[in-house]
């Protein structure tokens, strides 16, 4: 927020605990020019994603505050709230219900909202209209290799893959591991070594993108001698294809239920998350193509495998990402790396894709028809 008032942004927290920058533009009645990213991380996870966008955010106000420059539209910095638990704070925003009870780091959403400046009684006035910002643009690492093996330094976004979070829980036995027969164990652990194996089978036996992943787990009460009672971990399936991430869905559950009759447990999955997918709108995608032009910078158009709070304002406007290469395609991890002067290129084009949708006419085509088909 400091960095924010010395580019002469005017920060506020919403009741989300979205940051939100505003600085006027020259013309009345115009809707803001909407980008920035987050800057929470998931556990031991790299300095790249999310800081690059919203730090560039920032350095793309101060630039044009040093040079003088003021934009016909208003410009609106975001800093969006725990993008990493699920997008959190764009979900509010869309005017989702949040699940305040939903734990992060130890810590009550409710709890944590009011921590950061938030209010979880007044969610409702963090909600965004349909139609309320011209564009929203985001800056981000790729996180995987395309850009970085193509040696190609901008990454235009199609579309975002919609992701279904699921949390399992199954319910053994626990009992004495060195006087309890093996045909008498209900190992919780065993039947959720089966299920991760079944995600496994079940995501790579079909042809596509799509993906799978168990993350998370916990095992109870986590004793080397004794037989396992309780296991929980976390599901994720994720592909640009709603309808077949929740087929997919469909078929783990199915695969479970033999697996705890098989076991002799209790397999309980419970969906704790759905984005949507989303498409960049055309003209938006253009213009970062033209912004990359004008500096000189070669681009290739391609579908995001990471989750984005742009999916987001996706349902409320035309939203455009920019991506720069992630090195080896690392991400989530401290490894996570992308050389200086890639981070430059991706804030100069975020610069120069402000300035040309500052320049066009209403955006706000939300006609189906004109919208693309990412391709598979
Ligand atoms: O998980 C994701 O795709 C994003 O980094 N939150
Ligand atoms: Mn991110
Ligand atoms: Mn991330």
């Amino acid at each position: 927020m400091e960095l924010m008032r010395e580019a002469g942004l005017d920060p506020r927290i919403d009741a989300a605990g979205n940051i939100f920058g505003t600085r006027d533009g020259s013309e009345r009645g115009l809707k803001p020019i909407l980008f920035g990213s987050h800057i929470d991380s998931v556990p031991s996870g790299g300095n790249f994603d999310g800081d690059l966008g919203s730090l560039s955010a920032i350095e793309v106000v101060r630039t044009l505050k040093d040079r003088g420059v003021v934009t016909r539209h208003p410009l609106q910095v975001v800093i969006w709230q725990n993008e990493e638990g699920g997008l959190v704070g764009s979900h509010a925003a869309v005017g989702d219900v949040l699940d305040l009870e939903r734990q992060f780091s130890g810590i009550r959403l409710g709890d944590g909202l009011r921590k950061i400046g938030g209010n979880p009684d007044r969610l409702a006035e963090a909600r965004m209209a349909p139609g309320s910002f011209h564009c929203y643009l985001e800056l981000h690492i790729e996180q995987g290799g395309n850009l970085d093996r193509a040696g190609i330094p901008i990454g235009v976004v199609e579309g975002i893959v919609s992701i279904d979070e699921y949390d399992v829980e199954i319910t053994g036995f626990a009992n004495h591991a060195g006087t309890t027969p093996m045909p008498e164990r209900h190992n919780a652990l065993l039947a959720a070594a089966k299920l991760i194996d079944a995600v496994q089978q079940i995501v790579t036996r079909e042809p596509g993108r799509q993906v799978g992943t168990v993350g998370r787990l916990a095992v109870f009460p986590n004793a080397p001698n004794v037989v396992p009672g309780m296991v929980k971990h976390s599901i994720e399936l994720r592909d640009l294809s709603a309808d077949k991430i929740a087929r997919l869905g469909q078929v783990v559950e199915t695969q479970a239920q033999q697996i705890a009759r098989d076991t002799g447990t209790k397999i309980t999955i419970t969906k704790v998350e759905h984005d949507p997918p989303a498409l960049a709108s055309p003209e938006v995608q253009s213009r970062i193509e033209q912004a990359a032009a004008r500096l000189g910078l070669k681009t290739m158009r391609l579908p995001s495998g990471a989750g984005h709070d742009a999916q987001m304002m996706d349902k409320l406007g035309p939203m455009g990402m920019i991506f720069v290469p992630s090195v080896g395609g690392i991400s989530h991890s401290p490894k996570e790396l992308t050389h200086w002067p890639d981070c430059a290129n991706g804030a100069n084009v975020l610069l120069q894709t402000v300035l040309l949708m500052d320049t066009s006419q209403v955006l706000n085509t939300r006609d189906p028809a004109a919208r693309p088909t990412v391709s598979e």
